[in-house]
């Protein structure tokens, strides 16, 4: 399970703390649907900004571990992130929790989703055919969640666990960690460790994403009797 963290050092800022995304925003004034029916203009730029961001980033060491741990395990990668670096680092299975920023949908219609491609951005007065303005296919504030259905039992039948980069206060994301069943072996990375984890269930592996996932994945394969490539 990922989050934020993850993509730091890539480049693309976390949410919350020191040059936190929320800390430049007020986030009731972009993450919402009060916010976008309000202001929908500034709402756009803020991701169309993000959009540009990606477009200029990479995936990192710790993206490309969790490619490369498909070597010895079958691997989910529920993530919380809008970025898509996961994919490009070529992880098969991949499961967005919070949305796609590569992506526009209706807002009268969830299910009226397009791919922007590789040079289109989010517009103010681009509408679906039953005339409703699209927008990031992002998951809002207030807004539910639908993949949990599908998030929820990857974690109850998971062998092993890997939380990476996320702060586990946005739920319903952050209660995934209570559907992994104590048998598993579960581990989590972040250079702030998320406090309310058991530190007798977890291992806690304080440090960057792009140093520490490398580590740990060259011992799970290790323990799975696959040699590292
Ligand atoms: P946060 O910004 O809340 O937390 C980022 C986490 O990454 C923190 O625990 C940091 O300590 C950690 N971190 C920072 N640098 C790191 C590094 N180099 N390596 C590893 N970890 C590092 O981001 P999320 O937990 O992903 O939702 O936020 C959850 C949700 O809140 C997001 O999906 C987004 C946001 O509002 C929506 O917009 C719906």
């Amino acid at each position: 399970m990922t989050g934020a963290g993850i993509s730091t050092e890539s480049g693309l800022p976390t949410y919350r703390g020191k040059e936190g995304l929320w800390e430049g925003h007020r986030l009731e004034e972009i993450a919402t649907p009060q916010a976008f029916a309000r202001n929908p203009e500034q709402v756009l730029r803020f991701y169309n900004q993000r959009l540009k961001q990606l477009r200029q980033v990479a995936p990192n060491p710790a993206h490309l571990a969790l490619k490369e741990l498909e070597r010895g395990f079958v691997v989910d990668i529920i993530t919380q992130n809008v970025d898509d670096l996961h994919e490009r680092a070529g992880s098969s299975r991949v499961l967005h929790l919070h949305g796609r920023l590569s992506q526009a949908r209706s807002s009268k219609n969830p299910d009226f989703v397009v791919e922007l491609g590789e040079e289109g951005f989010f517009e103010l007065g681009e509408m679906c055919p039953h005339g409703g303005q699209m927008r990031p296919n992002v998951v809002w504030f207030g807004e539910a969640v639908p993949n949990m259905d599908l998030a929820i039992p990857l974690c109850q039948q998971a062998d092993r666990f890997l939380v990476v980069g996320t702060s586990l206060v946005v739920y319903p994301a952050a209660s995934l960690v209570d559907f992994v069943p104590r048998r598993a072996k579960k581990a989590v990375i972040d250079p702030v460790l998320p406090r309310h984890l058991n530190r007798e269930e977890w291992l806690g592996l304080e440090g960057k994403a792009a140093e520490k996932t490398p580590e740990l994945v060259r011992q799970w394969l290790n323990e799975a009797g696959v040699e590292a490539g």
